[in-house]
């Protein structure tokens, strides 16, 4: 298999699913390119393609379950229960609430049911109780947590009275007993991705998020601890894995050490400290990894930048704080990873959003020419177009990007203000019409490439009044 092309794929899967792979992966990561692409009936260049285009929740978790790593046990790091049983579930009880828990990168289910297990032997009868929340995005191990059948190992953190009382012999194995099963709700979920009702501000009071951050893309945690920060309410804890912490994105926490262990406890928003210019909280969280991402830019030699494959992540993540210029920098020189389409085309869109627009302009047509990344070529090329007042040109650009992508939501949007301003309403309307749903599903990663610094939110108003604009409500 060529090289750029499993390297375009080890950037589309952690862009997707926030996993990095060193290069000891490169055979685990072909077997898994080879496999997907023979499931989609297609070349492996042409599957790749498709990924970056548009990839699917549904081949999301097909990778995951080719690439994830989904060792786990019941009562793993015990102190953890402990912590939570000792002070967070008393502090709870006292309030008379129900505890809020969740099992993010659940795996197969040990984890969150050994915590419907704590709830079971440390509520008294009557307490309020919500089922466990437990998410995951490889399908395997959400159907065999579902099954809730695990072998003698995954039980050799359970004491013997707990083994008799919540689980009974089948097979070679032990099930749960019906009833503690029913306490924990699965569910697949990317935690790399933006996901506000499964972090809905201040939901929980303590996340179980361990043995994934190790895992991720520096970006990628930072943006999930991120989540975690504004989904836990002030006083609630965060237990991460025991070779992991939050070095660096722990601005909203507090370390309690404790039993022998240490979590994380949400500072209420009061204490967070915010660096300058920047939101604090979560908001500087993102930004410390942004700023590691710049600094190892800054720190290596040109002739290493440009070999060095950029962390895309966290480019999209400048990109969508509209610190372009800085974006740029972590790209790398003009050589740095230009030999994958997705790289360039990044760099088109950072020069074209800081009007360089004939540097834009050449990075797409050489995207174009290698027939890579043709439908974002498309699109910024028509931004760069229309920046030197080309319209008519920006139109027929933005038509191509559709060709390639009919469902491509920011060359829709364009599209549609390119034909009210050359008067064809009609036309406009249409654009708009199609754009608002698209735009409302769109991909957080398109957006802070393709957004011009506007959030999902952003667009949909633009093309909301757009569309009232244009004579429909
Ligand atoms: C090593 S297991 C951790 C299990 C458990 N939390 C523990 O510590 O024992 C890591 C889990 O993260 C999941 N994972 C990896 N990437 C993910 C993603 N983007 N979204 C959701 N889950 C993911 C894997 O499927 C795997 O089940």
């Amino acid at each position: 298999m060529v090289q750029p092309e499993l390297a375009a794929f080890r950037s589309a899967v952690s862009a997707r699913l926030g996993l990095r792979f060193g290069d000891d992966k490169g055979a685990l990561l072909e077997e898994a390119l080879r496999a997907r692409a023979r499931a989609a009936g297609r070349r492996p260049a042409d599957y790749v393609e498709a990924l970056q285009r548009n990839g699917s929740p549904s081949e999301d978790a097909a990778l995951a379950g080719l690439l994830a790593v989904t060792e786990t046990c019941f009562f793993r790091e015990p102190a953890h229960f402990a912590i939570l049983a000792d002070e967070v579930l008393p502090r709870l009880r006292a309030s008379g609430t129900a505890p809020r828990l969740l099992s993010a990168a659940c795996a197969s289910g040990e984890e969150a049911y050994s915590l419907a297990i704590l709830l079971k032997e440390r509520l008294p009868e009557g307490a309020p109780r919500l089922p466990v929340r437990a998410v995951d995005l490889h399908p395997g191990a959400l159907r065999a947590a579902r099954r809730g059948v695990y072998p003698e190992w995954s039980l050799r953190g359970v004491d013997a009275g707990l083994r008799a009382k919540y689980f009974v012999p089948e097979g070679k194995g032990f099930a749960l007993r019906a009833d503690l099963a029913a306490l924990v709700r699965f569910e697949s979920r990317n935690l790399a991705r933006e996901d506000p009702e499964l972090w809905a501000p201040r939901s929980l009071d303590a996340v179980f998020c361990r043995n994934l951050l190790m895992y991720f893309e520096p970006a990628a945690a930072a943006a999930l601890v991120a989540q975690i920060a504004r989904a836990l309410a002030p006083g609630g804890r965060l237990f991460l894995g025991q070779a992991e912490n939050l070095h660096g994105m722990g601005r909203a926490f507090r370390t309690v050490p404790s039993h022998g262990a240490f979590c994380y406890e949400r500072l209420p928003d009061s204490a967070i400290p915010s660096g300058p210019g920047e939101g604090g909280g979560w908001v500087g969280a993102i930004a410390d990894s942004a700023g590691r991402v710049r600094a190892l830019s800054r720190s290596r030699r040109p002739a290493e930048r440009a070999r060095a494959a950029p962390d895309l992540a966290a480019v999209r993540d400048l990109m969508a704080r509209e610190r372009y210029t800085e974006a740029l920098e972590a790209l790398g020189g003009p050589g740095g990873g230009e030999r994958r389409g997705e790289a360039l085309l990044t760099r088109a869109a950072v020069l074209a959003q800081l009007g360089r627009v004939d540097e834009a302009r050449i990075a797409c047509a050489r995207l174009l020419k290698r027939r890579e990344c043709r439908a974002g070529a498309h699109y910024i090329a028509a931004l760069c177009h229309e920046h030197a007042d080309q319209p008519e040109l920006a139109r027929e650009q933005n038509q191509a990007a559709l060709r390639q992508d009919p469902d491509f939501a920011p060359a829709l949007l364009h599209l549609g203000m390119l034909a009210r301003r050359l008067g064809d309403l009609a036309a406009a309307r249409e654009c708009f019409t199609r754009a608002l749903p698209l735009l409302e599903r769109e991909d957080p990663g398109r957006i802070a490439l393709y957004g011009g610094g506007f959030t999902r939110e952003g667009l949909v108003k633009v093309c909301r009044g757009a569309l009232d604009e244009t004579g429909v409500a």
